[in-house]
């Protein structure tokens, strides 16, 4: 497959996979936090089709485009495996949607990466909250929920926090 082919089914399968979440969502109380802003491209998305939410927004760099700035109370710089660690008085609740969009391209950087943020992501979690990931993640407080149709095995990583 081609480099460009496989970055069109990327960002279908994320536009996919948002919306799908968000559907789910209602009755779940807390904040969506967006690890990895990057271009801003699914920051946008997510603000778009929840408006009503807060979302803090993790990256080490401001890369994005300038209309997705993320205001200052919003924006978390830094590493995250330290800036997720402490979040918490700042996001005020466990989140009820954690997006992770942190992949590397490296087999061995993003085993590291899931080692790491897999507990991170548990401590932030709300119960009954959701989880997408791009990397798989250890998470045995969860299940791991089925995709929508059209979405390839192993792209992306859906998990639900038991309730
Ligand atoms: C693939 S990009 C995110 C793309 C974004 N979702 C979008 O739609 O434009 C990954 C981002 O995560 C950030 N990142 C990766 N690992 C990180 C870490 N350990 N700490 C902080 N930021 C990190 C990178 O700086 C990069 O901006």
């Amino acid at each position: 497959m081609s480099r460009l082919d496989s970055f069109i089914r990327r960002l279908t399968a994320q536009k996919i996979l948002l919306e799908d979440v968000t559907a789910r969502l209602a009755g779940v109380e807390g904040p969506v936090l967006e690890l990895g802003l990057g271009n801003g491209r699914t920051y946008d998305h997510i603000r778009e089709i929840l408006p009503d939410r807060d979302i803090y927004v993790f990256d080490r760099d401001l890369a994005c485009h300038p209309s997705c700035i993320p205001d200052a109370e919003h924006m978390i710089f830094g590493e995250i495996r330290d800036t997720l660690a402490y979040c918490g008085p700042r996001i005020k609740g466990p989140a009820a949607f954690i997006h992770c969009d942190l992949g590397s391209g490296d087999p061995t950087m993003d085993l590291a990466t899931s080692s790491w943020l897999s507990p991170l992501i548990d401590l932030h979690t709300a119960p009954g909250g959701y989880v997408l990931s791009g990397l798989p993640l250890d998470l045995p407080n969860f299940e791991t929920l089925p995709k929508p149709e059209g979405i390839r095995p192993g792209r992306y990583h859906l998990y639900r926090k038991q309730g």
